[in-house]
């Protein structure tokens, strides 16, 4: 939520700070701005609206800097406008700063500056940041960031600029993320490396509570009080390409495009044929005595919960809780002894899926992070972490972490089985299922033109359900939420067996249900619920695995057969090709759905 970009060297630093923040602005695009200085002046330059728009004006300034932060806002406080678009500046002019986060404490601050004589100029809780580091000031401004964050209550990661200072940029974090990367004699700044990985591909991570001033020359950190830290510099495994949209339109059809690759990839090196189990040397299991497990996560990460936790209970029989992160953080953490704790979450920023794991990291045996992305807050706070390996995932929409995330859970259900007395010979059956799946994802990818038909004729209509039973409900919650956030059509994701306690009142001829079928054990059960929807004149699009016959149904999916407790993954990759091509025909903006952003860093 928000892109903070930044850029100092010999180039061109107003180009490199909008290519960086156009690498990031899936994390919000209400408003954006840059700061720089120009012919020994500090300006600044805002928009409301994409990153393009600011580009745009900007090159009509013409203005020539080495030196240059900017932003990308997701609003949080205040509506998107001009006056609450970044950078924000003190009550002297002289000092510019960018934030992504959210200052909990700002009205306190705020009246506090006001009664020093400052006035407000937005309705952001950043501009408290801004005043108070301008009433900070005395002449060096890395002392006068670090006075005014110590006031600060919540998550930030800060970039300051100050017209007397034309050759630093100070930078401040906690609880949210802000890398550097090293070049020449130049540094870059952004809060995903992803995005300048085309400039460089060493970067130094900025933990919680560290503050950083950054010169052409190099990169010094501090920590709170100011005493020099050591950081080591890493090297970013990406390349150019995965960040760029290559052939396709869209980064989200490029990312269900990838889906066959990067299943492959989640199970590299986990697979242990010989003994139909899974390996996962980043975890100390063995001496642990597990008993139960709580799952913490968010949107679709918490669907993935969903199904790791049936596939848990089956395969393992240890009771298994999942939770809503933002829910579950507000309710007495009750944590019986053994606990086991798995954080499931794409970017490993989101703030509920963070909060609740804090409340119980200290109550329960383990906890494992289940993320994509390296170095982010939620894999230092587990006690391990196992990696998606999907590769950056840029669409607003989550696609492909999602499936890799179960190929993980289904592993590690798998490993944790064979630990409590799976056989080797069912254990092997499964390892054969899991590893068949690229191939069985690359089946459902050639159903596109098939899907493309039948969007056609569903993309007018304005709401729809999602059953699924088993399996298949967490299946049907993600298809609907996709619809949902892409295409803008109301889609309730529901288990079928609860249609008829309220819901199926809803059914009329103007309103499809896509019934998604791939559940073996209930398919008996699921066919009377869609006799129900027929019965009430309900159109029905069927997901169904190929051999399966569904006489009730309008149009038909079919899919490659597979074991239940893997469908999901199958399932999915249809239900996204199929919001997909619907937002496509409405022309809706597909990677950057409206009022959305990737990383959910606020509450
Ligand atoms: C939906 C989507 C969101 C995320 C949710 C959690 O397509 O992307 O629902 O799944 O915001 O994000 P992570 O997994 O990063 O914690």
């Amino acid at each position: 939520m928000c892109g903070i970009s930044g850029y100092i060297g010999h180039r061109d630093a107003i180009d490199i700070a909008i290519t960086i923040l156009q690498g990031q602005e899936y994390r919000g695009y209400d408003s954006a701005g840059l700061a720089a200085i120009v012919d020994g002046k500090l300006c600044k330059k805002k928009e409301v609206g994409k990153v393009a728009v600011l580009k745009e004006s900007l090159e009509l300034e013409k203005w020539q800097s080495q030196i240059s932060i900017a932003h990308t806002r997701w609003a949080t406080h205040g509506k998107p406008s001009l006056a609450n678009a970044h950078p924000h500046h003190d009550h002297t002019h002289q000092c510019l700063l960018v934030h992504n986060g959210i200052i909990e404490n700002y009205e306190v601050l705020q009246k506090e500056l006001i009664s020093l004589g400052i006035s407000f100029n937005s309705q952001t809780d950043t501009e408290v940041i801004s005043q108070l580091v301008g009433v900070c000031y005395q002449g060096n401004l890395l002392e006068a960031v670090q006075k005014a964050v110590s006031r600060l209550e919540g998550a930030f990661a800060i970039a300051v600029m100050h017209a007397a200072h034309p050759d630093e940029i100070i930078l401040a974090t906690k609880e949210s993320p802000l890398c550097v990367g090293r070049g020449q004699q130049e540094m870059f700044i952004a809060s995903d490396p992803g995005a300048f990985v085309r400039y460089t591909r060493g970067v130094v991570y900025l933990h919680s509570c560290e503050l950083a001033r950054v010169t052409k020359q190099g990169l010094e950190v501090f920590c709170t009080q100011l005493k020099p830290k050591q950081k080591t510099i890493q090297t970013l495994g990406l390349e150019a390409s995965d960040v760029s949209k290559g052939q396709y339109p869209h980064y989200m059809l490029k990312e269900i495009y990838e889906q066959e690759r990067s299943v492959k990839h989640a199970m590299l090196s986990h697979c242990d044929d010989a003994q139909g189990s899974a390996l996962f040397e980043e975890l100390d299991l063995d001496h642990l005595n597990i008993e139960r497990s709580i799952i913490l996560a968010c949107g679709t990460s918490y669907h993935a919960g969903l199904v790791a936790a049936q596939m848990l209970e089956e395969w393992t029989r240890l009771p298994v809780r999942v939770e809503v992160a933002s829910e579950f953080r507000y309710r007495p953490s009750i944590v019986e002894p053994n606990t086991l704790v798995i954080a499931i979450s794409q970017s490993g920023e989101t703030a509920d899926t963070l909060a609740a794991l804090r409340a119980l990291k200290h109550k329960c045996c383990y906890s494992i992070g289940l993320c994509n992305v390296q170095n982010s807050t939620l894999t230092r706070e587990v006690d391990a972490s196992v990696f998606l390996r999907a590769g950056p995932e840029i669409g607003v929409a989550s696609t492909k972490a999602f499936t890799s995330q179960l190929v993980l859970l289904s592993l590690f259900a798998l490993k944790l089985a064979r630990l409590r007395g799976m056989s080797v010979q069912e254990g092997q059956s499964i390892l054969r299922d899991i590893q068949g799946l690229p191939e069985q994802v690359k089946q459902v990818l050639l159903q596109r033109s098939h899907i493309q038909d039948i969007a056609k004729r569903y993309a007018c209509y304005h709401n729809f359900f999602y059953l699924g039973r088993r399996y298949m409900f967490p299946a049907a919650l993600e298809g609907a939420l996709k619809l949902k956030e892409i295409a803008y059509i109301n889609a309730n994701g529901y288990a079928a067996g609860e249609m008829k306690h309220g819901p199926i009142a809803l059914i009329h001829p103007d309103c499809p249900t896509v019934a998604c079928m791939q559940d073996l054990v209930t398919l008996p059960k699921m066919m009377s619920n869609l006799s129900e929807v027929k019965a009430r004149d309900g159109k029905i699009i069927a997901i169904i695995s190929e051999g399966m016959k569904v006489e009730l149904a309008d149009d038909v999916i079919y899919i490659p057969q597979v074991r239940d407790e893997l469908a999901p993954i199958l399932t999915t990759v249809a239900t996204q090709l199929l919001a997909y091509e619907i937002a496509s025909l409405k022309g809706c903006e597909i990677d950057q759905p409206r009022n959305l952003a990737k990383s959910v860093t606020v509450e």
